[in-house]
Parts: C-alpha cells; sequence; structure tokens
C-alpha cells in the first residue's frame, strides 16, 4: 500500500494507528522501531492514543532497529536516550529492547542482540526511517541482503547529518538488525518525509534491487506499507506511484 498523508503530523497519526491496530489484533506483538526525525510524530501520537487506555502495550516486545556503539546510554546522542525522551518515559513500563551502546564487545551484544528477536519469534510489524543514501535501519550501501543483526560501520554522510543537532560527530560504528531480519517481519511500513527523500525513495520503489540501494530490498516483501507526506509525493514519479497503488 503507498499512503500519501498531508503533512509529517498526519503521517505519525496513521503510523501510531497501526502500532495500535497491531496491538488490539495481537497484544504480544514483536515491534520494531526506528530512531530520527520521521518517526518523533509516530512516538508523540501514540502517546497521545494510549490516554484512551484502550491499546494493550503490557504484553508487546519493542525492539529498536540501532544504536551507536561506544557511548553511554544517558549521552543525548544514543538512541537508548531518544526513546528515553520520545517515548518511554511517557508510555510507563513496557518491554523494550535496544542495543547496549557501551557493551563490552559489540560483535556478541550484535549477536545477543539477534538471538533475542529470533526466541520472539521475529518482528509482526518493523516501522522504518530511509536514509538519503538509502539506508535502513543502519544498514549502508553495500550490506547484503543476508545480513542478520551487525556491527555496521557508518557512511560519512550519515555521520553528518547525524551529527547535525549535537555539535560534534556521532560514532561512526553501530549495532544495527539486518537486513534479513528486517525482510523476515511480518509487516513492513516505510515513513519518508520531506522533498530530500523523494529522490531515494524514487529508486528504492523503482530502480533496480540491488545492494547499493539497501532499502530497494523491500520491492520483494509481501506485505510493505509506505507512508510520505504529500512534500515527499511530490517528487515521487506520478505514473510510478499510480502504477504501485
Ligand atoms: P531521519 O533518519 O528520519 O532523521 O531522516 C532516517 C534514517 O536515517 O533512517
Amino acid at each position: 500500500m503507498f499512503k500519501i498523508e498531508e503533512d509529517s503530523q498526519k503521517l505519525g497519526q496513521t503510523a501510531a494507528v497501526i502500532i495500535a491496530r497491531q496491538l488490539i489484533k495481537k497484544p504480544n506483538s514483536v515491534i520494531a522501531l526506528p530512531t530520527g526525525v520521521t518517526p518523533i510524530p509516530m512516538y508523540n501520537a501514540f502517546v497521545e492514543l494510549m490516554k484512551y487506555g484502550i491499546v494493550p502495550v503490557e504484553d508487546a516486545h519493542f525492539f529498536n532497529l540501532d544504536e551507536y556503539v561506544g557511548l553511554t546510554k544517558n549521552d543525548p546522542m544514543s538512541f537508548a536516550y531518544y526513546m528515553d525522551k520520545h517515548f518511554l518515559s511517557k508510555i510507563g513500563v513496557i518491554k523494550h529492547e535496544i542495543p547496549l551502546t557501551n557493551a563490552k564487545d559489540p560483535e556478541k551484544e550484535a549477536q545477543n542482540y539477534e538471538g533475542k528477536i529470533k526466541a520472539l519469534g521475529g518482528f509482526d510489524l518493523c516501522f522504518l526511517g530511509i536514509g538519503i543514501d538509502g539506508h535502513i535501519g543502519f544498514n549502508e550501501p553495500g550490506t547484503p541482503f543476508s545480513s542478520i543483526t551487525h556491527v555496521a560501520k557508518l557512511q560519512p554522510s550519515t555521520i553528518k547529518r547525524n551529527s547535525k543537532e549535537f555539535g560534534k560527530e556521532v560514532p561512526n560504528l553501530a549495532i544495527t538488525v539486518g537486513i534479513k531480519t528486517i525482510m523476515h517481519s511480518h509487516h513492513i511500513v516505510l515513513m519518508a518525509t520531506g522533498t530530500e527523500k523523494s529522490d531515494i525513495l524514487n529508486k528504492t520503489l523503482f530502480g533496480e534491487v540491488t545492494t547499493s540501494v539497501p532499502a530497494s530490498v523491500l520491492q520483494l516483501h509481501p506485505n510493505l506499507t509506505i507512508l510520505v507526506d504529500k512534500e515527499c509525493a511530490k517528487g515521487i514519479t506520478t505514473t510510478n506511484a499510480r502504477s504501485f497503488r
């Protein structure tokens, strides 16, 4: 399904409703969550939805897609900090996993993380943002489609973009859920907002399926929802978008 929303706020509400529906259908769902600018409205909208007291979260398992290597979890650059700020502190106690940023052995931490996901049967629902280089999670261009959770080296463009709000460089290594792990999700929701994502979305959805554009693998997924805002949709080739809908 390809859905165009009025703006990033509306997109966030739609995404939050997808989480709520999933949890009402299957309260012990395993749900993968992204970080970045794009999903913030989704977290805000989900926190609002929770106030009705009708969405069961107690039995759900939430897993973050990725985390930097080498920070402390109280570092504002860490995704643990981000999740606490936008989601966990507002929603109360839930089952939530994120790779340890300060793990002594990051490779082992990646293996453990994959093991935890596998033990629960994989993701029922996986939300993704997309990098302007086509990364999903921190699977940068060139990552094999067969990858599971691993330690990834980040592209200079990703480091530059993600460092913007901190005034210093984010680490160049991260632990990320792999492409195979993502592709084994029952339902995937890809979210993109703003004109800067149009170009990579055209390549992702209508270009060649290639490891040079990691997100292009999503063309092979049988249950993919794409949520974009109007700004982003403007740059998506209309005939392509029509044929995709
Ligand atoms: P963004 O990041 O939402 O901040 O654009 C997306 C991503 O890198 O996955």
